[in-house]
């Protein structure tokens, strides 16, 4: 499958040695409206120039550069006459590279240091004497290489940051990338425009102009067809698609019968009525949940359910074709082009240097794969955003914050929330709890300052009373977490009157249900979802 070429910017280049915090590096430059890209660690000196970025970032990373599996870059990139920075294991490498000396040390700087800074550099350039820093790492510099100047220093370290302006080559001890850093992005700024001379040319409104010409140029005048599921990234492609190419877009939303209430109105009238967009409703709903009856295991559950949507997006598609030449539009041999809402995290090739085990937990999220055989070209208009830049655009793109801003839901929907055999009695149950949690969570202006916030129904029943009547009823649990990308969540703590008054009105209002209980786990070593 092919994909569209990047676009022609002023660009940063972030050679990636499996720090935590490298999509965090070229996050903070993108703030700085700067285009940056993240490639791997041993991209050859020849490719690095064939980019043309106006600065390199070397990131940090777990090795030693003394460890025998330690990731190396090829040392020609010194001598490309780009500026560098080094940060952490990127500031060490550079260092051992141009003779200067490594070593392991006795005392481990991790946490928040003070940073005294020398006159005179251009990194440091208005931000005074002293900051505040966060540090991480066992080796450190005790030897510059030749033409290096030491820049600043902590307690514990002669070398924070050092220099050889001339060559313009930086390396930095500490993490300026991170939010303890406070003063971290004026370092990286100084990085960027000063010394490496970016233009702020990466703007949302920049970036929506070329990736409408982008995709015009890959796609002529042939027909797209796009799998909406109502989730930001595959709206944004939506919305993004339909600027750039009209009414050769056209969406198809599977409606699975696993989705929350009125989700398929609401994406009817979003994308249909107000976006003009030719948009495929599959109702469904009777085919999934028959392939379900009986199933309990969580994964065979998934399996099931991204089978059956490549089965009916298959046959949707052929009948679009169909409809297509019964009205005479069908003159381009069919649907070539396969749209897809795929975001930058899930392009970047993770380098597993003493792990990165997120990158390799996530790899099951992406459900609804449609197969190689379909033979579609991939169209994928948003693989060089974050999530919070997907969000800019589809504002700017004119979609509703209902939509822009709203909580991740999981492909296989409530089939992975219904704890046990999925059946239309329960699905009605946890529909019906799932419409209380969230309506209660927007009334008490909770709603969009969490990760997600949802109701699972347990597959338990537990004596109550109600009136003078004895029940033995279904129990809802309440899961709502607070997460920066949903690998690792914490609970919330709401406040007590919004759980007591989610609680009542579920056990109220919900027929089957006389037990509320909210879950007090963090993820790890829980998971968000319950299956
Ligand atoms: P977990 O439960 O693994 O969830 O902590 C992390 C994030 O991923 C979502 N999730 C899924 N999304 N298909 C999806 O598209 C899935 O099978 C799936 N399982 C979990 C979950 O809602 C949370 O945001």
């Amino acid at each position: 499958m092919k994909t569209a070429a990047p676009p022609a910017h002023s660009k940063i280049l972030i050679l990636d040695f499996g720090s935590q915090y490298t999509q965090v590096i070229a996050r903070r430059i993108r703030e700085c409206q700067v285009y940056s890209e993240i490639v791997r660690f041993d991209i050859p000196a020849d490719e690095v120039a064939a980019l043309k970025p106006k600065g390199i970032v070397l990131s940090g990373g777990p090795a030693s550069v003394y460890d025998e599996r330690a990731p190396q870059l090829d040392p020609k990139i010194f001598s490309l006459g780009i500026p560098v920075l080094g940060i952490c294991y990127g500031m060490q490498l550079m260092a051992h590279h141009l003779g200067g000396q490594v070593e392991f040390s006795e005392r481990r700087e991790y946490g928040a240091g003070m940073l005294h800074v020398k006159n005179g550099s251009q990194l440091f350039d208005g931000i005074g004497e002293q900051i505040d820093i966060w540090s991480s790492h066992g080796d450190k510099v005790t030897a510059m290489p030749a033409g290096f100047r030491s820049a600043a220093h902590t307690e514990n370290s002669a070398f924070a940051a050092i220099e050889d302006p001339t060559r313009k080559l930086y390396g930095l001890q500490f993490h300026p990338e991170v939010a303890h850093t406070p003063r971290g992005k004026e370092i990286l700024q100084n990085f960027v425009f000063h010394i490496c001379g970016c233009a702020m040319d990466w703007t949302m409104g920049s970036f929506l102009d070329e990736a409408c010409a982008r995709v015009r140029k890959q796609v002529g005048d042939q027909k797209v067809v796009l799998g909406l599921s109502g989730g930001v990234d595959s709206s944004v492609t939506a919305a993004l698609l339909r600027k750039a190419i009209g009414d050769q877009l056209t969406c198809i939303f599977v409606n699975n019968g696993l989705l929350r209430s009125r989700e398929e109105e609401m994406v009817q009238r979003v994308f249909g009525e107000n976006f003009h967009i030719r948009l495929k409703y599959v109702d469904a709903a009777e085919r999934f949940l028959k392939a379900l009856e009986g199933v309990t295991d969580p994964e065979t559950k998934r399996k099931i359910i991204g089978k059956e949507f490549v089965k009916v997006f298959e046959q949707a598609t052929e009948e679009l074709l169909a409809e297509d030449k019964a009205n005479g539009s069908g003159g381009h041999g069919g649907y070539h082009f396969l749209a897809q809402g795929t975001l930058y995290p899930d392009v970047i090739e993770s380098v597993a240097i003493g792990g990165n085990p997120a990158q390799v937990i996530k790899s099951h999220h992406n459900v609804g794969g449609l197969p190689e055989k379909m033979n579609f070209e991939l169209v994928e208009p948003v693989r060089q955003l974050f999530k919070d830049e997907v969000r800019q655009a589809g504002l700017q793109l004119g979609l509703p914050k209902e939509i822009v801003h709203r909580q991740p839901f999981p492909g296989p929907g409530l089939a992975v929330r219904i704890l046990g055999e999925v059946t239309p009695e329960r699905l009605r149950i946890l529909r019906d709890a799932d419409t209380i949690v969230t309506s209660e969570m927007e009334a008490a202006d909770w709603y969009y300052r969490v990760w997600q916030s949802f109701a699972v129904l347990l597959p338990v029943r537990s004596v109550g009373v109600m009136g003078d009547q004895r029940t033995y009823e279904y129990t809802i649990a309440l899961r709502i977490v607070e997460s920066q990308d949903g690998m690792t969540a914490d609970w919330v703590r709401l406040p007590y009157e919004l759980l007591a008054r989610i609680s009542s009105r579920v056990i109220n209002e919900v027929k089957g249900v006389n037990r509320v209980c909210y879950d007090i786990s963090s993820k790890p070593p829980s998971t968000i979802e319950w299956e």
